[in-house]
């Protein structure tokens, strides 16, 4: 094995290992001041104890890592030096042999604080036979009407070019930090962690590029969130590559990372867009999305590629007040084993939907153990599915993406619904109690609008749909329009779309203020809430009679709901839209910045396309017939 120059990690983390090793399972631990917090042996974990081998945390000691065959090398070159070479006056410069890094092969080691750590890519490697092993995703078609899965002219000419060319892409990743030094007066607990420093040498004249050699044989570089990368073009020899760590006493322990050079591609990279939306969240679980990840059409090949795909991404999640990622936000081996939530530690479900705008695949990450009233960074990650089988795959290291934030719900009342059956593109927290379990709670919602839409579907059957398009109503609009509106508004107004009783923003209209709290108490019987029908009540009955969720807030649904379902249903069937003060605590109205201020099917926060707002004319005139819509069009 090319790997008995790695050292294990800190004894606390050998500890570990041989724990999981003798368990060889999964296990957690909860820390209650710190809130629900899980921690099991994942992918790094893994990895280091392939790579370490089976004896891991066995003689291991804080002063001599074992595998220090590193440490020894150096102290024999200063042993020979100072019986050949010394002079007694200038001390000359050890030149360590540095290790030689494989085309797409990743390294991992401990460096100490002040150390320096050498590495070549070998000129063989430079002018080296490129690799073909990646871990390819199906294509990203842009166009909707492509279903073509085949590399594009420009693709290939770009593929060829590369192969051509000798640029060399050098990236590291820092996967585990110093812990701060608590003896220091001077290191407090948002001490920002200082960077590892990359130094790269083309010229056989500095071999051990690092601190104090010449500048002019070098190039400089830090890592930055715990990632750095670094292109040579036109590379003809071997490169030098220097790791030091920071000389500091506000930090104590060592540093850990990963280290790969490649001709291909690189091997670590990192993205500047999120990629990710939050959909809702309730106290502890929260949803969200990846972007589209193909706008190919649903009866494409490439479509169903996307739908049947082990869902390639991952995503981590950490409190914002959590120092444990700080500094290190765009590591991947940092991220896969020090983000509080992440995939190793059960707490993430992921799956592939169709469910939003457009209707595209995504894939979704529905993620609990999280504590309430709280903001998580969240952070995407792709392409680095397993342990070792990742070297020598070209851009192997994976992918992080930029992170986003998302927050907790506060009020245990709002339930996080996903995945039904019916309303299929309901994705968001709904009036809930906590006594009926989240499946439960879906099978009433979904049952219930099933019932109603049945009714409807009964007198969409009374209409002349299916006749030629001269007699039928519309020639811009079909039965079929009609319908699909009438599912996405039914949808929308039967299952509520809550938040918080203590929150205040204006677009959330107070419900139930006439039921006690889950704690037993009543709003008094004079207060206004509780006078009024609009909000001593729910807009669905089925939620006061068989959820008993106590005062909640609702999110109501988007005005352009109601205003398609007139536009495209038959006017036999009498759709109105209520106006004035009726309009107002019915319905709400979608904001131009992407912020969630009224439900529709599909939502998800800080989308950047606008919508488009719908035309205007529809008549709004107050009440409606059609008698299963009764009580929800009012409030
Ligand atoms: C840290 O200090 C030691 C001793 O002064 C020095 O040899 C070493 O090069 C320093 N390391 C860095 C990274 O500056
Ligand atoms: C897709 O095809 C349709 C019909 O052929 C055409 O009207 C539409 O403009 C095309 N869309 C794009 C994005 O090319
Ligand atoms: C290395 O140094 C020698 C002597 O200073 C010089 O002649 C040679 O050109 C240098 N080589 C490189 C690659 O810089
Ligand atoms: C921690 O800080 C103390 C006080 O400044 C210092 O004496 C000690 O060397 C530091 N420890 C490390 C490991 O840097
Ligand atoms: C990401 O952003 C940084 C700084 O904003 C920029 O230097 C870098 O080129 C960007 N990377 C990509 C891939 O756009
Ligand atoms: C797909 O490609 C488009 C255009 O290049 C890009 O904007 C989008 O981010 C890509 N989507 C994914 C999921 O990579
Ligand atoms: C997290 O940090 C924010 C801002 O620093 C603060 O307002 C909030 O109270 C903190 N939350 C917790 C749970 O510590
Ligand atoms: C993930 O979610 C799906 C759909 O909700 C569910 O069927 C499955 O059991 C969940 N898996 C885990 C491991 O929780
Ligand atoms: C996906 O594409 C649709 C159009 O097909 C667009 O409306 C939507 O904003 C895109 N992004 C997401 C995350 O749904
Ligand atoms: C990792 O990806 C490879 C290729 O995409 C696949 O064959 C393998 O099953 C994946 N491993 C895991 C653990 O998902
Ligand atoms: C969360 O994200 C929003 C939008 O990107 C940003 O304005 C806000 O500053 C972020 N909050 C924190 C605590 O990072
Ligand atoms: C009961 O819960 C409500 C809402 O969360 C809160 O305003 C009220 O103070 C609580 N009452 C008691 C006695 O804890």
């Amino acid at each position: 094995m090319p790997f008995l120059k790695l050292t294990p990690l800190q004894s606390r983390f050998a500890a570990t290992f041989a724990a999981t090793l003798f368990l060889f399972a999964f296990y957690y631990i909860i820390s209650t001041n710190s809130g629900s917090f899980a921690y099991a042996l994942d992918e790094v974990d893994q990895l280091i104890m392939q790579q370490t081998g089976a004896d891991a945390g066995v003689g291991v000691s804080n002063e001599h890592p074992v595998g220090a065959e590193w440490n020894n090398e150096i102290e024999d070159e200063i042993e020979n030096e100072n019986k050949e070479g010394y002079d007694g006056y200038t001390l000359k410069r050890a030149v360590t042999a540095p290790t030689a890094l494989g085309n797409n092969q990743y390294k991992l080691l401990n460096i100490e604080l002040g150390e320096t750590q050498y590495w070549v890519f070998p000129k063989d490697s430079v002018l080296g036979a490129h690799t073909s092993a990646t871990n390819e995703l199906p294509a990203n078609i842009t166009d909707t009407n492509s279903t073509d899965t085949a590399l594009s002219a420009d693709e290939v000419n770009r593929y060829e070019l590369r192969k051509r060319s000798s640029t060399v892409y050098i990236s590291l990743t820092t996967c585990l930090k110093p812990s701060l030094n608590t003896s220091n007066a001077d290191a407090a607990q948002d001490t920002q962690l200082p960077p590892l420093t990359i130094y790269i040498s083309t010229s056989e004249n500095n071999t051990n590029p690092g601190p104090g050699q010449d500048s002019s044989l070098q190039t400089e570089y830090t890592t930055e969130q715990g990632y750095m990368s670094a292109t040579i073009d036109n590379a003809d020899s071997a490169i030098y590559i220097g790791v030091s760590a920071p000389n500091t006493t506000l930090f104590t322990g060592i540093y850990n990372y990963e280290v790969a050079a490649s001709i291909d591609a690189y091997f670590h990279s990192i993205d500047n867009d999120t990629n990710l939306y939050f959909v809702d969240s309730d106290v502890n679980a929260a949803l969200l999305i990846t972007n589209n990840l193909t706008q190919s059409s649903p009866d494409s090949q490439n479509y169903q590629e996307w739908m049947n795909i082990t869902p390639p991404y991952t995503i981590f999640a950490n409190n914002i007040n959590n120092t444990g990622i700080a500094g290190l936000e765009r590591s991947y081996c940092a991220l896969s084993q020090l983000a509080q939530i992440r995939q190793g530690n059960n707490a993430v479900n992921r799956s592939m939907t169709s469910r939003g705008m457009g209707n595209k695949p995504k894939e979704q990450f529905y993620i609990t153990y999280l504590n309430s009233s709280s903001t998580y960074y969240g952070i995407l990650g792709l392409g680095r599915n397993s342990t070792a089988s990742e070297n020598g795959v070209v851009g192997g290291g994976g992918k992080i993406f930029t992170a986003m934030n998302f927050t907790t719900k506060t009020d245990n009342n709002c339930a996080l619904l996903y995945n039904l059956d019916f309303c299929s593109e309901v994705a968001y927290a709904v009036p809930s109690n906590p006594d009926i379990s989240n499946a439960a709670l879906a099978q009433l919602y979904d049952s219930y609008a099933q019932s109603y839409y049945q009714s409807f579907d009964y007198s969409l059957s009374l209409i002349q749909c299916n006749t030629s398009s001269v007699n039928s109503y519309s020639l811009a609009v079909g039965c079929s329009d009609c319908a699909s509106a009438y599912k996405q508004w039914l949808c929308a107004v039967s299952i509520p779309r809550c938040y918080d009783w203590s929150s205040n923003y204006s677009y959330l209209m107070p419900r139930d203020a006439g039921q006690p709290f889950l704690n037993g108490t009543r709003l008094p019987a004079d207060d206004p809430l509780v006078l009024s029908p609009v909000t001593n009540q729910s807009r669905n009955p089925m939620i006061d009679s068989k959820i008993n969720p106590g005062p909640y807030k609702e999110i109501l649904p988007c005005y352009d709901l109601c205003s398609e379902l007139v536009r495209t249903c038959p006017s036999a069937l009498s759709f109105k839209c209520p106006t004035g003060k009726w309009l107002n605590d019915s319905y709400g109205h979608r904001a131009a910045n992407g912020d969630i201020t009224c439900s529709y099917l599909g939502a998800a926060y800080y989308l950047n396309d606008a919508f488009r707002l719908l035309s205007p004319g529809i008549d709004l005139a107050l009440i409606i017939s059609g008698l299963w819509m009764v009580f929800w069009v009012g409030f």
